[in-house]
């Protein structure tokens, strides 16, 4: 079973399986990968059927030398403006397979096909392409839709369990930003087996694409409503970048339980709800304590794209599946973070 979803009638989100995405969107046009390693050494059937470039692992690659070698080895190959890039990654692949191709003579074609958990319920949907410039997290970057994204959970068999709930951290997110039954069908039905389990997972990644793709389509550019997605995310981003032990869906969990403890304190949201979110994410295997000094996560903030001056746009929980945005003075954020 597959279903197409589409934003703005210019990219569509198919999720069912791999071969029979890539015969709809892809019709003999010269295509060329960008992929990592371990993409390459599991899924070499699929990678090597096209030229391919490979990327570094890890946060520390997505960055403009790694986008500079990536344009240098297109040119060699004598890519042009008729040659489609396809990311088959995580999101970090497909965050500089986006970039690389929205920039790349002013802009290519461009689809993904997201393997890991995160990058299908998340960051390969919506058009947000970044890289991270020295300190900076996805500072420079482009608002540019691939033409399609392919998402079969097929890929999700080979993923690291570490990596799975990185995945789920971003589902719990997206449901709580508007999607009260996702979060109560993943509270009822998640267990040690479901990250196997094919219908359950197809499930999960499609309300949460749908979800996602919805907001993106009422908001592309992310002046307005899109903004909520960033939910967890100004505590989640400065944790990921004060220890580098955290990968990005950790990070993000420690970030919702901070927000949905903050909603609370400031009268929004209620303590069975609170307590809600704490105990989904402690089941998915998140450690809610905050790793890091509090100090050097406000310092992290104030280098927060969201922030203009010292007030800091937050998205803050009214209930499990309503957010709203509040803008808050950076001071005030350290006091209801520092008090216990
Ligand atoms: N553009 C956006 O809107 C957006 C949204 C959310 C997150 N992001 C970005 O996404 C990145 C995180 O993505 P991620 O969590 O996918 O990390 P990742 O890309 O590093 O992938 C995690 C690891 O899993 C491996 N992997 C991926 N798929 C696999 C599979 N099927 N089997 C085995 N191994 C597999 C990768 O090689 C990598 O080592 C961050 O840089 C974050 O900023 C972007």
């Amino acid at each position: 079973m597959s279903t197409t979803l589409s934003i703005k009638n210019k990219s569509d989100i198919f999720v069912g399986r791999v071969e029979e995405g890539i015969e709809r969107f892809l019709r003999g046009e010269r295509v060329i990968v960008i992929t990592d390693a371990n993409i390459d050494r599991l899924y070499h059937d699929l990678v090597g059927r096209y030229e391919h470039i490979s990327v570094g692992h890890g946060e520390g690659n997505k960055n403009l030398v790694t986008v500079q070698n990536i344009y240098s080895q297109l040119l060699e190959m004598g890519a042009d403006r008729s040659t489609t890039i396809l990311g088959i990654g995580g999101g970090i692949v497909t965050d500089i397979a986006g970039y690389v191709a929205s920039t790349f003579m002013r802009g290519v074609d461009f689809g993904f096909i997201p393997t890991s958990l995160l990058g299908q319920v998340d960051a390969s949907i919506g058009g947000k392409n970044g890289v991270n410039v020295a300190h900076y997290k996805n500072m420079v970057g482009t608002f540019a839709q691939p033409r399609f994204v392919i998402s079969d959970v097929e890929f999700l068999r080979t993923l690291p369990e570490r990596e799975l709930r990185a995945g789920m951290a971003e589902v719990i997110k997206v449901a709580i930003v508007g999607d009260r039954e996702l979060f109560e069908f993943v509270e009822d039905n998640l267990s040690a087996s479901s990250y196997t389990d094919h219908i359950l997972m197809q499930r999960i990644v499609l309300d949460s694409a749908r979800l996602k793709a919805d907001i993106v389509d009422r908001d592309e550019c992310e002046k307005g409503v899109r903004r909520v997605l960033n939910l967890g995310h100004t505590v989640g981003h400065a944790i990921e970048k004060c220890s580098r032990q955290f990968n990005h869906g950790e990070a993000v969990a420690i970030g919702l339980w901070y927000i949905a403890q903050l909603s609370h304190r400031l009268g929004m949201l209620s303590a069975e709800e609170r307590d809600r979110i704490g105990s989904l994410l402690r089941r998915v295997g998140f450690s809610l304590d905050m790793p890091v000094p509090m100090a050097d996560v406000m310092r992290e903030m104030r280098y927060d794209k969201k922030r203009s001056n010292d007030v800091l746009r937050v998205v803050l929980i009214e209930s499990i599946g309503s957010c709203r945005i509040v803008e808050m003075p950076l001071s005030e954020l350290e006091r209801y973070f520092t008090v216990e």
